[in-house]
């Protein structure tokens, strides 16, 4: 039994998918933008530089941003190296063996799939307020789940619906959308940025750190700039997505880890002059509320301005999902395809060359969890659980270089092993600030998927027969 659950799976090399390879290093990078930049720079900032960083909220975004540094150095080199769509799932699978890579897979359909539904309530939010401008605006009863007094939040499956339509009808097309849709979000950024240079009070960035760097309150919650940077890390999920695009780039081992690196330092240096220029244009205590991009530049009397960030930010929240929604079936599509989840997944429909099935299930799943459930509260799990895969692929490449020293490898991380090290200390420790009760809440997870390992997916992986 003990060494079923440890064995390990060798690298496929060139192994025949049926994806179809079509996107370039520059798909790969836009694609990496659209997932990363939404709800966390366009509302999260606001409610960390409000509530737990102040002006620091600067600091938080650069305290993540280098704990995702050293992760992406070790996602790019693993991705290049190893292969496959199954992302960290994949890369475990090869490094620790099939319990792990199989707790990994189950993190990380938590994180997508949460992180799309979740998305989907923020990006309603935003639409409802843009049709109610044009006086369209639908009945309350329709944009809210039951448990905030309405019948479902329609605007938030419906998103999910058609989205689903653009996954089946191809990658090619869902990346043309992308790069659309991130043109418009960079450019409404671009836009805030302008406006905001020319509006600084040095005095608002005064006291720079209120609540200090790390208490927790009598109510369980955190603040301080540690507390910040852990929840602002969501902000940054997402250039993994970039390496569920293994088997459909055209170059992978020179593109993929281009794609990872170049997406992450882009958004990482857009984070750190928004959120300094956010809290230097209007005090941070006035930032606490779902839209404070656009709030600032109300507040400093360019309308116009505010309902273009807005337009912005809708465009900016459907690539989000988009490509996590895509990224999620590429991962189930691998789980699936290695006997550890059903079969029936792993069929990759000839004419449109994507898998059919499992974006049409998920697609409907998520659609109905987004409708009904009120899913704001989850986000945090999103969190947890990407980080704690961030850990596992940080040690992934320690560990690989000890079992398979030969392995060619087109990208390394420099200075071995002390970047990978530096990256499970900084995620982890991210990890160990965030609330009690979002611990809580994925040991349950954790915990549904080992028993759906043991009763299921032992027997079942391709690897027992
Ligand atoms: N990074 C993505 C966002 O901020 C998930 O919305």
């Amino acid at each position: 039994m003990s060494l079923k659950i440890f064995r390990t799976k060798p690298i496929a090399d060139g192994e025949s998918t049926g994806l179809k390879r079509c996107l370039s290093a520059f798909d790969l990078t836009l694609l990496g933008v659209g997932a990363i930049i939404g709800t966390g720079i366009f509302v999260l900032t606001g409610i960390a530089a409000a509530h737990q960083s102040g002006p620091a909220v600067v600091l938080s975004f650069i305290i993540s941003g280098v704990a995702c540094a050293f992760a992406a150095l070790a996602y790019a080199e693993l991705a290049a190296a190893v292969g496959g769509c199954g992302s960290a799932y994949g890369y475990s699978y090869v490094a620790f063996g099939e319990i792990v890579a199989w707790v990994i897979g189950w993190i990380l359909l938590l994180e997508y799939s949460v992180s799309v539904a979740a998305v989907a309530n923020g990006w309603s939010g935003y639409f409802n307020n843009a049709l109610s401008a044009m006086g369209m605006g639908l009945p309350e009863a329709l944009t809210k789940s039951p448990e905030l007094g309405g019948i479902i939040n329609l605007p938030a499956s419906a998103i999910i619906l058609t989205l689903m339509g653009l996954l089946i009808v191809g990658i090619k097309q869902s990346a043309q959308l992308n790069t659309a849709m991130v043109f418009i979000k960079v450019l409404t950024i671009s836009v805030f940025i302008g406006i905001a240079m020319f509006n600084v009070h040095p005095e608002n960035w005064h006291p720079f750190m209120p609540f200090g760097w790390f208490s927790t309150q009598p109510d369980g919650s955190t603040t301080g700039v540690l507390a910040g940077a852990s929840l602002v890390f969501f902000a940054y999920v997402g250039f993994d997505a970039v390496s569920t695009a293994v088997e459909e780039a055209k170059d992978p081992q020179r593109d993929v880890p281009i794609g990872i690196i170049a997406s992450l330092v882009f958004c990482t240096v857009i984070y750190i002059i928004v959120s300094g220029l956010l809290t230097g244009v209007v005090p941070y205590t006035e930032l606490g509320v779902s839209s404070p991009v656009a709030h600032a530049l109300q507040l400093m009397g360019y309308n116009w301005a505010s309902a273009l960030v807005s337009t912005g930010v809708i465009a900016g929240l459907t690539t989000v999902m988009l490509v996590l929604y895509y990224g999620l079936t590429r991962i189930i599509f691998a789980m699936s395809r290695d006997g550890l989840l059903s079969p029936f997944f792993a069929e990759v429909n000839h004419k449109t060359h994507t898998p059919v099935r499992v974006i049409v299930i998920t697609g409907l799943i998520m659609s109905v969890a987004a409708g009904l459930l009120p899913l704001g509260a989850l986000a945090e799990l999103v969190n947890i659980g990407t980080l704690a895969a961030f850990v596992l692929v940080c040690l992934g490449v320690i560990v690989l270089r000890v079992r398979q020293p030969h392995l060619k490898r087109p990208f390394k991380n420099p200075f071995n092993p002390l970047f990978p090290i530096l990256g499970m200390i900084s995620c982890g420790g991210l990890m160990a600030f965030l609330p009690e009760s979002t611990w809580l809440r994925f040991i349950v997870w954790l915990t549904l998927g080992v028993i759906v390992y043991f009763t299921y997916s032992m027997r079942h992986s391709k690897l027992a027969k």
